[in-house]
């Protein structure tokens, strides 16, 4: 089998990780400079992470979090925030950073620029955090293979209450909100749920060739 669906094989959403294991802080690099080089629509990254190791914090979250046990007995959690709210400060950052990295003037990218506001500012406030929210997903995916091409193991978790998190981590003030978690250890030996086979829709019900 290919490495690709090796990994993807390999991985499964943890319930049970194993607390006396961390992931080492180089693997946490890599992890997080795979997550950066994330693609995001017009390159804004509309989000920001938190990367929690912070065991009280991590007391604090698993009640409004269904009381699930990754979130205490994983190495790290990983809260992917997104931006609720933007003006054309999230632009001009932008286009300051391809500037910068490029080594090109503002002016020369003042039309993509325009662009850019014309097609997002205008959004409803619910609208721009929806599609603020789209990003993060692209990115967490991309945490979330990139684990598993480590063998580190994850769990993706949308089973937590966003007002809890936003109150605790104090995003609200940030104009964040808390997307989705990525829970991030090794699968504990007990966790049974490492055996079970994949349940998948079929390629026939899945694709449509055209
Ligand atoms: C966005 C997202 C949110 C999820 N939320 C939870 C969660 O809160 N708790 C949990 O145990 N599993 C959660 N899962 C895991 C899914 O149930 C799991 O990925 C799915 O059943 C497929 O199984 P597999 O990932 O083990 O292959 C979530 C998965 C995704 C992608």
């Amino acid at each position: 089998m290919s490495n690709i669906l090796e990994n993807r094989t390999w991985r499964y959403a943890t319930k049970k990780f194993d607390s006396t294991k961390r992931v080492s802080d180089e693997d946490l690099e890599l992890l997080l400079e795979a997550t950066r080089l994330s693609a995001s629509s017009y390159g804004l990254q509309p989000y920001h992470i938190f990367v929690i190791t912070d065991q009280e914090t991590k007391e604090k979250l698993r009640p409004v979090s269904w009381g699930q046990s990754q979130i205490t007995d994983a190495s790290h959690i990983i809260v992917f925030a997104n931006v609720t709210d933007f003006g054309e400060e999230l632009m001009d950052g932008y286009l300051e950073n391809v500037s910068s990295t490029r080594n090109i003037p503002t002016e020369g990218l003042q039309g993509y620029g325009d662009f850019m506001k014309s097609k997002l500012l205008e959004l409803p406030l619910e609208t721009k955090s929806i599609w603020a929210s789209k990003q993060v997903y692209i990115a967490f995916s991309n945490m979330m293979q990139a684990a598993a091409e480590l063998k580190i193991d994850t769990c993706p978790m949308e089973g937590f209450q966003a007002a809890a998190y936003n109150q605790i981590l104090g995003l609200e003030e940030k104009d964040l909100n808390a997307s989705v978690v990525l829970a991030v250890g090794y699968r504990s030996e007990e966790d049974e749920t490492q055996h079970y086979a994949k349940v998948r829709k079929s390629k026939e019900e899945l694709f449509t060739y055209i």
